[in-house]
C-alpha cells in the first residue's frame, strides 16, 4: 500500500496548530487569553438577514437539493451588486456562479484549471488557499511579492520571462489578508495589460471589498475595460455581512474560467442548502447600513489597537482595509521567527496572534493581529503586550523552549 499519498505529502504541517495548541494549553489552565489570532469575524449576522434564513426554512420546498451553480435570484443580486459598486455589468447565467464560501470556489477553481507542470504565480505571504488550491491540485506554485506597485510588476515580468513552462494564472488579493495593502484601479491596468500581453488568467480574490476606513475605496479588477478577458473575481459574504459560518461566495467575470469552475462544482456539490442562498440574496439587495456600521466598529478597533502599540513602543503601520494589522516583530526579538515570537506573546502577554510564516516564508518577520474582539478586550491586550515588552523580558535574544517560554 502506498506509504503516502502524493497530495498528502505536498502539504506540510499546518504552521497555526502549533499556537493554536499553545493556546488551547492557556486556555486549559484557565488563562484569560485575548484571542487576536483567526479572522473570524465576531459580530452577529445583522438581524434581517437572519429573519430571512428563519422564513425560508419554514418553506418545506427548500429542503430539497439546491442549485449548484447558486439560484437565479442569487446570481443576479451579485451582478445587481456589481452595477451598484464598481458599475460593471456582468452576465447572471455566464459570468457569475455562487460558491460555498470563497475559500471553496479557488480551490475548485485550482483544481479546474491546472495540473502537474503547471506554473501559478501567487503571492507571499498570502491567505494560504491561494498557494495551496494550486498545490493540492498538483501545480507548481512560484512566489512573487505582493505589494501593488511596480516592484511586483517587476517581479511578475520576470517569474514569465524565467518560467518554463510560461506561467498559467496569477493570483492577487487586495485589500490584502495578512497584509491590509489595497491597490488602485491604475494598479489593475497595469496588470490586465500584462496578462493579455502573455496570456494568464488572473484570480483576483476581493474578499474584503467592503472593508475600508479612509477615502480610499477598494476597486474592482473588473472594471478596467477589457478585464473580462482573463480575470475572474472572488467576492464572500462572510466579512461583508458577518456572515463567515454561512459559507456564501462568488466568482464573477470570464466567462471560460466561470463555466469550468461551474462545471467541476456541478460534480462536487448541490448547492448552499437554498435558505441560506434565499437570506444571501436579501443581504445583496437589501439595506446596506449594516456595513457602515461594521465599518465604524472595526475602524475603532483598529485606532485603538495601532495607538496602543505605538505606545508600549511596538511601531506598526495603519491598515487602510481589512481587518488586521500586519505587525513586523520588534528588532531584539526578530531572530527567533514568527512562530517562537506568537508562542512568547501568548506565554507572557496572553495574546494570540497569527505567526506570519502561515501566510508564506516571507511573512516570517511578522504576525498577524486580527481585530476580532471589543475595544475593551483589545485594551486588555495591550496591557499584557505592553507590560511583556516593557518588562524584564526584554532581553536581546530569548531562548523558547517548545512550551513558548523562556528557557
Ligand atoms: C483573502 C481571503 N480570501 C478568502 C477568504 C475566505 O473567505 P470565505 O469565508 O468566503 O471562504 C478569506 C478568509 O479569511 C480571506 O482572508
Amino acid at each position: 500500500m502506498t506509504e503516502e499519498f502524493h497530495r498528502i505529502r505536498r502539504l506540510p504541517p499546518y504552521v497555526f496548530a502549533e499556537v493554536n495548541q499553545a493556546k488551547a494549553q492557556a486556555r486549559a489552565r484557565a488563562e484569560d487569553i485575548v484571542d487576536l489570532g483567526m479572522g473570524n469575524p465576531d459580530s452577529p449576522t445583522p438581524p434581517h438577514i437572519v429573519a430571512k434564513l428563519v422564513e425560508a426554512v419554514q418553506n418545506p420546498s427548500t429542503h430539497g437539493y439546491s442549485a449548484s451553480k447558486g439560484i437565479p435570484g442569487l446570481r443576479r443580486a451579485l451582478a445587481g451588486y456589481y452595477v451598484r459598486r464598481f458599475n460593471v455589468e456582468l452576465d447572471p447565467e455566464t459570468e457569475v456562479v455562487a460558491t460555498l464560501g470563497s475559500k471553496e470556489g479557488l480551490a475548485n477553481l485550482a483544481a479546474a484549471i491546472s495540473s502537474p507542470g503547471d506554473t501559478i504565480l501567487v503571492p507571499n505571504p498570502s491567505y494560504p488557499i491561494h498557494q495551496f488550491g494550486f498545490i493540492i491540485a498538483g501545480a507548481s506554485v512560484r512566489s512573487i511579492p505582493h505589494t501593488p506597485d511596480h516592484a511586483m510588476l517587476e517581479a511578475l515580468d520576470r517569474a514569465v520571462r524565467h518560467s518554463v513552462p510560461k506561467p498559467t494564472a496569477l493570483i492577487v488579493n487586495f485589500p490584502s489578508n495578512p497584509t491590509g495593502l489595497m491597490a488602485d484601479l491604475d494598479f489593475y491596468r497595469e496588470l490586465v495589460a500584462f496578462a493579455k500581453k502573455h496570456e494568464i488568467y488572473i484570480l483576483s480574490d476581493l474578499a474584503y471589498a467592503e472593508l475600508y476606513y479612509g477615502d480610499r475605496v477598494p476597486p474592482s479588477i473588473l472594471e478596467v475595460p477589457g478585464a473580462k478577458d482573463v480575470a475572474v473575481e472572488f467576492t464572500s459574504m462572510s466579512k461583508t455581512y458577518n456572515m463567515a459560518g454561512w459559507r456564501m461566495g462568488f466568482a464573477a467575470g470570464n466567462r471560460k474560467l466561470i463555466s469550468a469552475l461551474t462545471r467541476v462544482k456541478s460534480y462536487l456539490d448541490y448547492g448552499a442548502f437554498t435558505p441560506i442562498q434565499v437570506a444571501s440574496t436579501a443581504a445583496l439587495n437589501g439595506p446596506q447600513d449594516c456595513i457602515d456600521e461594521m465599518r465604524k466598529l472595526y475602524k475603532e478597533r483598529r485606532d485603538v489597537l495601532v495607538k496602543g502599540l505605538k505606545q508600549a513602543g511596538w511601531d506598526v503601520p495603519v491598515p487602510e482595509a481589512g481587518m488586521f494589522v500586519w505587525a513586523e516583530i520588534p528588532e531584539r526579538f526578530r531572530n527567533l521567527g514568527s512562530v517562537e515570537f506568537s508562542k512568547l506573546l501568548l506565554a507572557r502577554a496572553k495574546v494570540a496572534v497569527a505567526p506570519g510564516l502561515g501566510f508564506g516564508e516571507y511573512g516570517d518577520t511578522h504576525v498577524r493581529i486580527a481585530m476580532v474582539e471589543n475595544t475593551q478586550r483589545i485594551r486588555q491586550a495591550l496591557r499584557g503586550i505592553r507590560g511583556f515588552l516593557q518588562g524584564d523580558n526584554a532581553g536581546p535574544a530569548i531562548e523558547v523552549g517548545s512550551d513558548g517560554v523562556k528557557a
